[in-house]
């Protein structure tokens, strides 16, 4: 196992007092995997990657434990998970313009990791970013290599950022949103690209995105947070053929359909609840059009229904049965915009 995530609290200051971010967080990546995180807005997904990579805002509380390739990396310092970052573990974000620098030129930005983790020579280091620039699958490496970021169209900056990410040969790479703002074929283009990366490499990927066509695209496991919880997870084509909990199918029902317009989906029924405002039992329990009693006052536990398929919902409590036949047959009426 290449990263194991167990019961990973994160608690924020707000306003002055503390508000649990994620609860009991659990999950792992084996090498060579893409696990992707689905949720909708403010679920968590981005405090899940920040808190693996230890980049959190100021007097942010972090629990439980966090394991990269056996290091019980949860237990560093910061100063020791500076020579994590960039060098074991990357980590890629949303907008490759705001996270270049526009004053330095691609090649030195690309070298600035490989001078902190490794001892190549400047002759070395040059070489060796006009390979990454290859192998990102830019052209004309040995010039933009001395050029700067606003010279680049997104689709270039975007794989410059995965160049500097790949740099050290991460064994975990973290995507957030990577290609959010990317039209859509360069978006095609970069996924096929992390495939291959991920192929050729083995690393594993952990792919956060709202876009559950770029899930299909690229991700082996999915795990699905709701309001700061893991609340399902599966392999990818067992979440999208047989979703078990009503968050999940109702995400899966908000996938725009050809000739259907995105307004017609469904209606958006309340909104994710807010760390001050969590409920006592299932957190999805006001949302939810299956909900019983029991989920208003108790909280499920992650249930195992399949091989390798989890979900925390009450309807699946008793080794996976579901608890009311009827419910079976009914299609959930939420849906939801992501
Ligand atoms: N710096 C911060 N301080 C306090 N709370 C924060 C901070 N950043 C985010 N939060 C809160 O943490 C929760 C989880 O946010 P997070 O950014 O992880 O969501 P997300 O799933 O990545 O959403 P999105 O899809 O919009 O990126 C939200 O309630 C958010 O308001
Ligand atoms: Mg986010």
């Amino acid at each position: 196992m290449l990263l194991d995530v167990k019961d990973v609290s994160l608690s924020l200051k707000r306003e002055g007092k503390y508000s649990k971010i994620l609860d009991q967080v659990s999950f792992h990546v084996n090498n060579g995997e893409t696990v992707g995180i689905v949720g909708e807005s403010g679920c968590g997904k981005s405090m899940t990657a920040l808190s693996l990579m230890r980049l959190l805002p100021d007097k942010a509380k972090l629990d439980g434990e966090i394991r990269l390739e056996d290091e019980l990396i949860s237990s560093y310092s910061n100063r020791k998970m500076q020579k994590i970052r960039g060098n074991q573990a990357s980590m890629i974000f949303q907008d490759p313009l705001t996270s270049l620098n526009p004053l330095h030129t691609v090649g030195k930005q690309i070298e600035e990791s490989l001078l902190l983790h490794t001892s190549l020579s400047k002759q070395e280091r040059r070489k060796r970013v006009i390979k990454l620039l290859n192998d990102v699958g830019l052209p004309r490496a040995d010039e933009l290599i001395d050029e700067y970021p606003h010279q680049l169209s997104g689709g270039m900056r975007q794989r410059i950022m995965i160049a500097m990410a790949m740099a050290c040969e991460p064994k975990l790479l973290i995507c957030d949103e990577p290609t959010t703002a990317l039209d859509v074929t360069v978006q095609a283009q970069i996924l096929e690209l992390m495939n291959e990366l991920k192929e050729r490499t083995r690393m594993g990927i952990i792919m956060i995105t709202h876009d559950l066509g770029v899930v299909a695209e690229v991700c082996d496991r999915v795990i699905v947070m709701y309001a700061g919880k893991v609340v399902e997870t599966a392999p990818v084509e067992e979440l999208f053929e047989n979703p078990k909990h009503p968050y999940t199918k109702g995400l899966m029902q908000s996938i725009p359909k050809l000739g259907i317009r995105k307004q017609m989906l469904g209606s958006i029924a309340g909104t994710v609840p807010s760390p001050e405002n969590m409920p006592a039992g299932c957190r999805f329990a006001d949302r939810c059009s299956q909900a019983m009693d029991v989920c208003k006052t108790n909280v499920p536990q992650m249930t195992q229904v399949k091989k390798n398929h989890k979900t925390a919902c009450w309807l699946y409590e008793n080794k996976g049965v579901k608890k009311d036949a009827a419910a079976g047959s009914e299609q959930p009426k939420t849906a939801f915009y992501l």
